[in-house]
């Protein structure tokens, strides 16, 4: 390859610290830990659905970025975003709901977002990211994951560990013009030292089926649910997303903690309304929440 020894090494400790683990083998050079996947945008584009393939203006891959949901932001004012999608090997500011960081190594997750613009706003706009919950869900369903569950607002879990999330960001009007940044985040295989950087139980892909799912199948999947959604919002079909989201929702009748900026308040809970409000018996009354600065634990 006509580089040295140093180059190499020192390319391998940069992978190091973005989170790939690298075995050196004395005498004779460095080994993946575990095999790595990259993503691919031929391969990603190939498996897309006629719908996705329709309304997926750009496909970008990185391989590092701050975030792929900033990224987008950033560029919204200075282009067009509507049906760009953007995924990356690696976010060194992956960002989760309530300023909470998204930790996501190297290769060792699913990290994408999805830009849409809406010149009126859907009615069900708000309902929105409990919509992509059940888009990913759908995704993980018909790729052989089993258990699955739909945490309010919008966790992904099994058993009640999380393996993804779903951050949405507005920018606009209410009623419209509104662009939507959808920003999702599935753990693929995550290495045992990230989990330290983790302030709850998490689990992840590899952790749950032995089918070794193609990271480039996820990405695609998930794509062509997530345009299936839009589009239906587009179109202002009714349908029945909401249901769908009920079915996965495993916490109707738990005792849980709401975690407030400023107060916490214990119930049981009832599930969702039509608005997509956490809805929670507090002494002996019904209550409806709102998602915003909002925590949920349930115990
Ligand atoms: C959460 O559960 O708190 C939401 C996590 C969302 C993470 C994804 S990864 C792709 C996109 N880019 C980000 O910085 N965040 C979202």
């Amino acid at each position: 390859m006509d580089i040295s020894r140093t180059a190499i090494w020192k390319s391998i400790k940069h992978l190091e610290t973005l989170g790939l683990q690298i075995e050196a083998v004395r005498g004779r050079g460095y080994c993946l830990v575990s095999p790595i996947e990259l993503l691919s945008e031929k391969k990603i584009k190939s498996e897309l659905s006629p719908t996705a393939r329709q309304f997926c203006n750009e496909l970008i891959v990185l391989f590092k970025t701050e975030s792929t949901s900033s990224f987008l932001l950033n560029r919204l004012s200075s282009e067009n975003n509507h049906g760009v999608v953007v995924l990356a090997e690696y976010q060194s500011k992956g960002r989760g709901r309530r300023g909470n960081q998204w930790v996501s190594p190297l290769a060792s997750g699913v990290c994408i977002s999805v830009a849409w613009h809406f010149d009126v706003a859907p009615n069900a706009l708000g309902l929105l990211s409990l919509y992509m919950g059940v888009a990913t869900a759908r995704t993980l369903s018909a790729l052989g994951v089993t258990e699955l569950g739909l945490k309010w607002p919008n966790d992904i879990v099994i058993k009640d560990k999380k393996l993804g999330g779903v951050l949405l960001e507005l920018r606009g009007e209410a009623s419209g013009p509104v662009d939507v940044i959808i920003g999702i985040g599935i753990n693929y295989d995550l290495p045992c030292f990230a989990l330290a950087d983790i302030d709850k139980e998490v689990t992840d892909i590899c952790s749950l089926t032995e089918m070794h799912l193609s990271r480039n199948k996820i990405a695609a999947t998930l794509l062509s649910n997530i345009f299936e959604v839009l589009e239906e919002l587009e179109l202002g079909v009714s349908t029945d997303f909401l249901d769908e989201w009920r079915q996965y929702d495993q916490s109707v009748g738990r005792r849980a903690k709401l975690i407030l900026p400023d107060q916490e308040i214990e119930g049981i809970l009832q599930g969702v309304d039509n608005q997509g409000l956490l809805l929670m018996i507090v002494d002996g009354q019904l209550k409806s929440f709102a998602s915003g600065e909002v925590s949920l634990r349930i115990q």
